[in-house]
């Protein structure tokens, strides 16, 4: 079984990725320019998998860099591409940051890999990409809207980049993941989410009320047209994710792909509003959560989740975690760092 290479691979996806590939047998290299992660990801990895896998540090940006790994590496099967930046509200203010770090470094992989002889490429994508869908639940043939940030237009340009190689490089293979929202920690606790700074996410910033570390949670409108007026999305844990990604490369790997580039969601094909998610973690951790009902936030969609039949059918993957579990699994982890 030859190498994979996974970029970001100590980020919060890319090390519960890892950690599912090296449990399923495969040799690992990951690189990682520790912009978004850190180095004790690594013991994590190795703890809970009982093998180190070979790390990298340096930044995917720089091109000669990428030519000298690809040059030292020529027994590599697979690629899992993570690293990127993903904040939605940092891609409005420093666009041009984006547009680097997420283009450049998808072309510069793929300069160098797409005439290795095996050579088998997973994108990790969002839904991000479909806006505010027309319909619900949303398939993969939903329309993709014109992107509301440039994150998300760096997702919608990555998957058309890879779409374009595929077709003029016979041995390049690809599957784009579109994630909905992932949350969760590994059940150990030894690896999970590390934002850096103040989370903009919501489960983070859930666990860092609970935990103290900020002192109320703004619930970012309730005035939405949703059962109770809190926005709606399709909350996917951390793990059953990381299987998906397996998944898919073993489909790449096998050659069973229909085509030379495939896209599918990952979700869990279960709506859940914020005051839900709130509740879950009220219900996961016997804590009383500190919130306050605040304005919207823009660039908010009011609601998105998963049709999640083309990955069951096709992938034979569903997730299995349930919001429960991503809640009680990420305030064990939020107990556990906020100790040390
Ligand atoms: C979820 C809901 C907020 C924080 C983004 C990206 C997506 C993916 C996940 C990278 C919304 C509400 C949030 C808070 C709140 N990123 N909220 N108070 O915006 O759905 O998705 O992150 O892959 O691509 O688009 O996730 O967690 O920021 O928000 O009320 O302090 O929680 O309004 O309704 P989002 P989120």
């Amino acid at each position: 079984m030859g190498k994979i290479l996974v970029t970001g691979g100590l980020g919060f996806i890319g090390s519960h990725t890892v950690v599912e590939l090296q449990n399923k047998g495969f040799e690992v290299v990951i690189i990682d320019n520790l912009s978004n992660s850190s180095l004790s990801v690594l013991d994590g990895i190795t703890a809970i998998s009982g093998k180190k896998p070979e790390f990298e540090n340096f930044d995917l940006k720089d091109k000669n860099l990428v030519q000298n790994f690809f040059g030292k590496h020529q027994d590599i099967q697979g690629i899992i591409h993570f690293a990127a930046s993903k904040a939605v509200g940092e891609s409005v203010e420093e666009p041009l940051l984006y547009y680097e770090n997420n283009i450049n470094t998808l072309i510069y992989l793929l300069q160098e890999f797409k005439s290795f002889e095996a050579s088998n490429f997973i994108f990790s994508s969002s839904c991000t990409v479909y806006g505010e869908p027309d319909q619900l639940p949303i398939n993969e043939n939903a329309p993709i809207k014109p992107a509301i940030s440039p994150y998300g237009n760096t997702k919608q340009i990555g998957e058309e980049i890879i779409r374009d190689v595929c077709k003029v490089s016979e041995n390049l293979n690809a599957i784009s993941l579109r994630y909905f929202n992932p949350i969760g920690a590994h059940e150990t606790a030894l690896i999970g989410e590390l934002p850096l700074g103040a989370p903009q996410n919501l489960v983070p910033f859930i666990t860092q009320t609970a935990i103290g570390k900020r002192n109320q949670l703004s619930v970012f409108g309730d005035d939405y047209p949703t059962p109770d007026g809190t926005c709606i999305r399709d909350y996917i844990h951390v793990v059953d994710l990381a299987k998906a990604h397996v998944i898919a490369l073993t489909r790449l790997l096998e050659k069973n792909n229909k085509s030379n580039f495939e896209v599918f969601n990952l979700g869990t094909g279960i709506g859940s509003s914020v005051l839900d998610a709130i509740k879950s973690f009220e219900r996961a951790s016997g804590e009383k959560l500190n919130y306050k009902i605040a304005e919207r936030r823009v660039g908010d969609v009011v609601s998105v989740f998963a049709d999640t039949k083309k990955a069951n059918l096709e992938l034979g993957w569903t997730s299995k975690l349930t919001l429960d579990d991503a809640m009680r699994s990420t305030w064990k982890w939020e107990q556990k760092i906020s100790k040390s």
